[in-house]
């Protein structure tokens, strides 16, 4: 790709670094408004032209998510191609990029990965570049800028999507990027020069709630009201009629004196259905039953579908172990990150990815209740009528966005 065409706020990414004495730049805002590849493209120029021989980091989420929104992309833009040449490493996780008589290094990064955050305790770094900085630990984030302090004329480029009005990023940086000397940028889809009618309304449509608010309208807001308003007006329900599934999930939420919770999973030209559901609860029937009570209904509630693999709560440690013993079933424990979760659950259900089925009564009764805690001021979901909600998300983050997510594979 080539940039024919920049809005206004892009070129100022593009100018920042050459004309003014700011040591940082935010842009944070909607999806889709071109930030990641105006940043990461002036990076590499402003890197290229004020440096030879140095190090840079460039950081994302995970260093997965940076190889395919950061590394890839940045492959094809001709503005970097066509004056230097670009090798990536993958195994040491390094872009080399030389030409104009220099060679620079750029290590990529990952804010939530567990190494990335001791192999970036170690080095120099002439500039940081993070992307979607608002899901890495404040600890990564100031481990990247302290790396860079030594270094006269080093620089720092964040971008991010909202989040909560508390979250640390907001407060530090975004509320302060006077005295952090950083120029603030806030970009909507408008800012992407190249978004066609269509685009954006596919981008519109994948939100709802607090979700619209962030990543459309690009505020920092807080989550209150319905955390799935879109599954509550029953837009994702579909009815309980015969469908051809080519591959079939179950994913559990445990309980024993609070409800046990399985969904049937089964794929039907791209889409997953959930069509039946186990919902039991100990407390409203007076009667807790035993791991091995909850297997026997597990394997009435599979039938003889060939299920490829249980998703489950992974702190429902007994049942795991009982399930692994008797070998019937491919057992996986779940990636329990709540607010990544339901962030693409929610999306999920939005899209037509995933739906549900008329005869998931619970299912249905909980979209209808299930609610942010509007006592916190991050993103907490109440605690309560949340097990037909906990076991669509352990399926949605563990099978549908399994990339991010860690494979911890019981066998
Ligand atoms: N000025 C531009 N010229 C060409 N393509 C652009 C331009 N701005 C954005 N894009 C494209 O629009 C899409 C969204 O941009 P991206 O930087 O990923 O947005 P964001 O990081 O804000 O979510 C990408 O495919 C990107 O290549
Ligand atoms: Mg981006």
């Amino acid at each position: 790709m080539t940039f024919e065409k920049l809005s206004p706020k892009q070129k100022q990414v593009f100018k920042w670094c050459y004309n003014s004495d700011y040591k940082a730049i935010i842009c944070d805002g909607a999806v889709r408004s071109g930030k990641t590849i105006c940043m990461i493209t002036s990076f590499i120029l402003w890197a290229m032209r004020a440096f030879n021989g140095a190090t840079f980091a460039i950081c994302g989420k995970s260093v997965g998510s940076a190889e395919r929104n950061i590394i890839l992309p940045l492959q094809s833009v001709v503005d970097i191609t066509h004056y230097f040449k670009v090798t990536y490493t993958r195994s040491l996780h390094l872009l080399t990029i030389e030409g104009m008589g220099k060679v620079n290094y750029f290590y990529i990064f990952g804010g939530k990965d567990e190494k990335s955050y001791q192999l970036i305790q170690g080095i120099t770094l002439s500039g940081i570049f993070l992307d979607e900085v608002a899901l890495m630990p404040q600890s990564f984030v100031n481990q990247a800028v302290t790396r860079t302090l030594s270094v006269e004329n080093s620089r720092y480029w964040f971008n991010c999507n909202p989040e909560s009005p508390e979250h640390w990023f907001y407060k530090d940086w975004v509320l302060r990027a006077d005295e952090q000397n950083a120029l603030h940028l806030h970009f909507l889809m408008s800012d992407n020069p190249t978004l066609t009618q269509k685009q954006l309304d596919d981008a519109e449509r994948r939100f709802s709630g607090v979700f619209y608010d962030r990543y459309i309208k690009g505020l920092w807001v807080i989550a209150d009201g319905l955390i799935y308003p879109f599954g509550a007006e029953g837009k994702a329900t579909v009815s309980s009629e015969e469908r051809q599934y080519i591959r079939y999930y179950i994913s559990i939420d445990y309980g024993i004196h609070n409800p046990f919770s399985m969904g049937l999973w089964g794929l039907c030209n791209g889409v997953w259905y959930r069509f039946d559901e186990y919902y039991y609860s100990g407390r409203k029937e007076n009667y807790d039953k035993t791991d091995n009570d909850y297997y026997n209904d597990l394997i009435s509630f599979a039938k003889d579908y060939p299920i490829k693999e249980i998703i489950i709560d992974p702190s429902a440690t007994s049942f795991i172990a009982l399930m692994q013993k008797n070998c019937k079933f491919r057992v996986r424990r779940a990636n329990n990150d709540v607010v990544e979760g339901i962030r693409n659950t929610a999306t999920s259900l939005q899209t037509g990815k995933i739906k549900i089925c008329d005869c998931c009564t619970n299912t249905l009764a909980e979209f209808s209740s299930y609610r942010w805690n509007e006592k916190f001021n991050e993103d907490v979901p109440i605690k309560e009528n949340d097990h037909a909600m906990d076991d669509i998300r352990y399926f949605v983050n563990t099978v549908l966005y399994h990339q991010d997510g860690f494979f911890a594979q019981v066998r």
